[in-house]
């Protein structure tokens, strides 16, 4: 903006002020309107439709997977892509509280007179960057799959005894390829397969070696299952 364009700029702006009204009480009148009206709607609509609540909570269960609200969809795949633990503080408070700061300060660091989004290319493309990476891991943490599954595929005899590993809690202190715990409480079962012989897995599972607890309630069939699959995980696929 040179000087000219600025002279005309502050003289406009003279006019605008002159014609225009205080904030108090015009704008403040108008805005406690709509929010009356606002909460009005909100209060009836709950009152004549009623509020959605879902089922009812289940303490016992061990099947529920926890999910955020999709609008935090976003922050949730950002930690699920951040794997080191190490990494975890930076994901989930780092990243976000940065943003937000940057977001806060930005009448202080840009100080471009421009208005017209493309007069503006860096904030600009900054804006469509951040949204399209809002968006994408949003859609990624939408059809996310739920921490209880094992991506590492198998031949299908070994399905059943995967599934069992993946419903029975097994993830929470072992990793089986990019799933479960890494770096958790018990050793990384993805190669499990060539370092112990099945005989060895099927033991380990049904007495809980450690502060493993035992699988033995699973059943005999259950524990081969489980037992054929770590057997059939040798690191190759
Ligand atoms: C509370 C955490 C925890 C859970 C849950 C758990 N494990 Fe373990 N697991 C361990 C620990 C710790 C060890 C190592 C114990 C030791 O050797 O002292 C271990 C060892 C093993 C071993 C032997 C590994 C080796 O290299 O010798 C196998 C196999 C195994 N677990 C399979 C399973 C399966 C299958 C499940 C689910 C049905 C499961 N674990 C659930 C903590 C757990």
């Amino acid at each position: 903006m040179n000087a000219r364009e600025k002279e005309e700029y502050l003289r406009e702006y003279e006019i605008l002020k002159k014609k225009g009204k205080p904030f108090f009480p015009y704008a403040i009148m108008k805005d406690s309107v709509m929010m009356l009206i606002v909460a009005g709607v909100l209060i009836a609509m709950s009152i004549i439709m009623g509020a959605e609540q879902g089922p009812k909570a289940d303490p016992t269960t061990t099947t529920y997977t926890p999910r955020p609200e999709w609008y935090f969809f976003y922050l949730f795949e950002l930690l699920r892509v951040i794997k080191p633990p190490a990494l975890v503080p930076v994901a989930t408070i780092g990243i976000p509280t940065i943003c937000m700061v940057l977001l806060l300060l930005l009448p202080f660091y840009d100080r471009g007179p421009e208005r017209v989004p493309w007069k503006r290319p860096i904030a600009t493309t900054t804006g469509i960057m951040v949204i399209i990476a809002m968006a994408l891991l949003t859609y990624k943490g939408a059809v996310a799959g739920s921490p209880s599954e094992i991506e590492l595929a198998t031949s299908p005899q070994y399905e059943q005894g995967k599934a069992i590993v993946a419903e029975s809690g097994c993830l929470a202190c072992h990793a089986i390829g990019e799933n479960g715990a890494h770096g958790g409480l018990g050793p990384d079962l993805t190669d499990i397969g060539s370092k112990i012989p099945k005989e060895a897995i099927k033991q380990s599972v049904t007495i809980g070696p450690g502060i493993m607890p035992s699988f033995q309630g699973l059943g005999e069939e259950n524990l081969n299952a489980v037992a054929d699959y770590l057997a059939s995980l040798n690191g190759e696929d």
